[in-house]
């Protein structure tokens, strides 16, 4: 498997955090939401298409019966920035009503998609409506926002992996590693 140390693209900075790291984590978090959902069937919807790799695998740690559903978003921010403004891309299948919903996040930054879906997703009548985010860069929040679960807590690093892109790419890198600086190449 390609990974941070091995990758030939000169963007890939180093690692932060191994799969293996990753992968005991998600353990531990499915462990927790079984605990904290005994006699229950979360609905788990994961935000596309970032969260997509997180979610597949933190279903799996999940011992209940689960349902799951996904909903995508975009916002009129650039690359590596949150406009704030955002847009459902593909809403999702199901209803919400009387369900135990929990969103799946890849990572909460500025918090402001966050902010946007949960008021959003509570408009349509959830049962329960928790968040489980894989990373979470408290450091640069600009609104605040709950977030129940937590993977990680990181420096304000721009990072890929493991579902995390950068123009799209890099989402197959199965460790979260640090994105390079353009001025880094080649170093
Ligand atoms: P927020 O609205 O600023 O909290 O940003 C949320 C979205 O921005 C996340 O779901 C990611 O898609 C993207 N994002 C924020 N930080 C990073 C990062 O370090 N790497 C990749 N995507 C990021
Ligand atoms: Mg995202």
């Amino acid at each position: 498997m390609v990974n941070c140390t091995n990758s030939s693209n000169e963007r890939v900075g180093p690692v932060l955090i191994n799969a293996q790291s990753i992968q005991e984590r998600v353990r531990e978090l499915g462990a927790q939401i079984t605990q904290d959902y005994r006699g229950k069937s979360p609905h788990l919807i994961g935000i596309l298409k970032g969260a997509s790799i997180f979610h597949a695998d933190l279903v799996r740690a999940i011992d209940l019966v689960v349902s799951f559903d996904f909903i995508a978003v975009g916002s009129y921010g650039e690359d590596t920035k949150t406009s704030g403004e955002v847009r459902i891309l593909k809403d999702l299948d199901e209803s919400l009503e009387g369900r135990d919903v929990l969103l799946v996040e890849d990572i909460v930054d500025t918090g402001l998609t966050l902010h946007y879906l949960l008021q959003n997703l509570q408009s349509r009548g959830p049962n329960s409506l928790k968040v489980v985010a894989l990373l979470n860069k408290p450091s640069r929040r600009q609104i605040e926002v709950k977030v129940d679960y937590v993977g990680f807590t990181i420096p304000d690093d721009f990072v890929i992996g493991y579902g995390l892109d950068h123009s799209q790419r890099y989402r197959n890198l199965p460790d979260i590693c640090v994105l390079r600086s353009e001025r880094e190449e080649g170093r």
